[in-house]
């Protein structure tokens, strides 16, 4: 597996090689800041085995850059987990042909689109008062990072764990506003044995907490058995603050534009997504799933 931190040293190499212009060959982008877990390797995987089975000659290209515009606290991003060693031993196992881990001055150089306004973005980053209410600032950066990433890489194709359900509504969205040919690809989230989602900030709960945490999807299941929109949150309501969780929000929204579902909407249950965020002590946990 090929390691690069420029653009340019990942692109030479990969056409080194083989003999199959490099330019014809697919991209597919799995975009990471690192600090990889179970849940990447998923994404890599599966990335891989898209390959395998459609496009033999693509390329699975894993980028880890723990990207500073995303982050509205500095001591987040101080504290951020840096495990490029281990992570790179991941990727490899996990079928990536090449980790590109570019610096800030690669990602970010004079010439590069600068963080979007938030008139400029899609409304699904602003408009849902979810994640975008409480992370000011961290879906302008998350847009201008990834439209880098796409354009460092290359890529045709790129996954997304659904984890982060309004980031990946965001990315398609950008796609769409930007006019970009590339396939975005959701991947389902990779949970541990008593449900609770795969995140690189589970490293940071006490034991304590860690036996709490699993309730954020005990809510969602508790939800899935409602039959109204008001009765599903209440239950994931209910069910958090029962386990001692601080509730940000537990909702039920329209899937796509996350904004709440009126009388007027259509509740198909296939059209709606419940989200979760709330906090264990310090740590923010947040999840989603269908409703039906
Ligand atoms: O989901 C993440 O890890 C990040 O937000 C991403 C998409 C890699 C952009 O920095």
């Amino acid at each position: 597996m090929l390691i690069a931190s420029t653009a340019k040293n990942l692109h030479e190499a990969l056409a080194s090689t083989s003999t199959v212009p490099i330019a014809s060959r697919t991209i597919i982008c799995v975009p990471t800041m690192g600090a990889l877990h179970e849940g990447h390797a998923a994404l890599v995987r599966r990335a891989r085995s898209w390959a395998n089975n459609n496009d033999p000659a693509a390329l699975v290209v894993v980028t880890i850059f723990v990207n500073p515009t995303q982050f509205n606290d500095p001591a987040d991003l101080q504290r951020y987990p840096r495990t490029l060693d281990a992570d790179c031993t991941l990727c490899e196992a996990a079928g990536a042909d090449a980790v590109l881990c570019p610096s800030v001055e690669e990602v970010y150089p004079p010439n590069a689109p600068p963080k979007p306004s938030d008139s400029e973005l899609p409304a699904v980053a602003t408009a849902p008062k979810l994640e975008d209410a409480r992370r000011p600032g961290h879906f302008a950066g998350v847009y201008q990072v990834v439209r880098r990433l796409f354009e460092l890489t290359r890529c045709r194709r790129a996954v997304f764990g659904e984890k982060d359900w309004q980031q990946l509504q965001l990315v398609r969205a950008m796609v769409q506003q930007l006019n970009l040919s590339i396939h975005i690809d959701p991947a389902p989230t990779i949970r541990e044995s008593d449900g609770l989602a795969m995140s690189s900030r589970n490293r940071f709960l006490s034991p304590t907490e860690r036996a709490v945490a699993p309730a954020v999807y005990r809510a969602m299941q508790a939800a899935q058995r409602t039959n109204s929109i008001a009765d599903a949150e209440r239950t994931m309501r209910e069910t958090l603050q029962h386990a001692g969780l601080d509730v940000e929000y537990a909702v039920a929204r329209e899937a796509q534009s996350l904004m709440p579902i009126t009388t007027s909407t259509s509740t198909d249950r296939a059209s709606v997504r419940l989200l979760i965020a709330a906090k264990l002590g310090s740590i923010r946990l947040i999840d989603n799933a269908p409703w039906g």
